[in-house]
């Protein structure tokens, strides 16, 4: 037996990195999936491989920090496949990585813009929508820098921190309607996101986690899927660090 065999699952910033592996995921456990990304082509290459793994998906664009695309992502769910049952708010944006005191106006509201208001809007909408089908489970992917700090990264540091809030906050509301709300905390994975440095910065990286590695997105991809499944029907309001060790110490 399948671990998401029945249900319907909408992943947001599902055309890249863990976001990906997530929908992937899910779509192997036998959920039908709505799939959804700023970048229309990247969506598509994901909604091509769950077709390819024998899965059923359905794209729709939209940026996470707008409400109206939340709306349009649970209405895709309850036209194509009936119903909503799990939800995963993935989509996040690194920031400009500058100190504080150099971090702009644009940079500041952006981040927090992606990272927080768009897991609250988002949840605004997928609550209802779960509660009517029964009851399921939402998976907010936020960073094993949701609590603990690195410099030169406050907007992100604070928006996930924030996150980790908000779900502790969803899932004590929503709870009697039998919607579990929950948390990641990845460690330093290897995506797209994190393409941009030189390889010392990726040894230094690496280095800082007990496992002395970065992770990868299935390593994500297998603590979503679990805290989506009803595997983990007692959990819900908890913050699941997937870090390899980086907290720990
Ligand atoms: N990579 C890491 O080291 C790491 C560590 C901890 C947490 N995370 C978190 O995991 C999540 C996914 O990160 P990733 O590394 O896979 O990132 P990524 O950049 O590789 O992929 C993110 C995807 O989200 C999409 N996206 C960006 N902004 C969007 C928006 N406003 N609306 C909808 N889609 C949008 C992008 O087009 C992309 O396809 C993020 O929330 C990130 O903060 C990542």
């Amino acid at each position: 037996m399948m671990m998401l065999t029945g249900k319907v699952a909408l992943v947001t910033g599902a055309g890249a990195g863990i976001g990906r592996a997530i929908a992937e995921s899910y779509a192997r456990e036998g959920a039908r999936l709505v799939i959804s990304d700023v970048n229309a082509a990247l969506g598509a290459e994901t909604v091509a491989t769950i077709e390819a793994l024998g899965g059923q998906a359905v794209f729709v664009k939209a940026d996470v920090a707008e409400a109206a695309g939340h709306v349009a992502l649970v209405a895709a769910a309850h036209q194509h496949f009936g119903a909503l049952h799990i939800a995963c708010n993935n989509a996040g944006i690194a920031g400009g990585g500058r100190a504080l005191t150099e971090t702009t106006d644009e940079d500041w509201g952006r981040v927090i813009a992606v990272n927080l208001t768009g897991v609250f809007l988002g949840m605004r909408a997928q609550i209802p929508a779960i509660a009517a089908a029964g009851g399921g489970a939402i998976v907010n992917i936020a960073s094993v820098l949701g609590s603990v700090a690195i410099p030169n990264s406050a907007p992100y540091v604070a928006s996930k921190h924030g996150c980790v809030g908000l779900t502790r906050a969803a899932a004590l509301e929503a709870a009697g309607q039998k919607v579990r709300v929950n948390a990641v905390g990845p460690g330093f994975i290897a995506t797209p996101m994190a393409a941009k440095l030189d390889q010392a910065s990726i040894d230094a990286i690496a280095a800082k986690h007990a496992l002395g590695r970065w992770g990868t997105a299935q390593e994500i991809a297998e603590v979503a899927l679990w805290l989506a499944s009803d595997k983990a029907s007692f959990v819900t309001g908890a913050y699941y660090t997937a870090d390899g060790g980086y907290s720990a110490q």
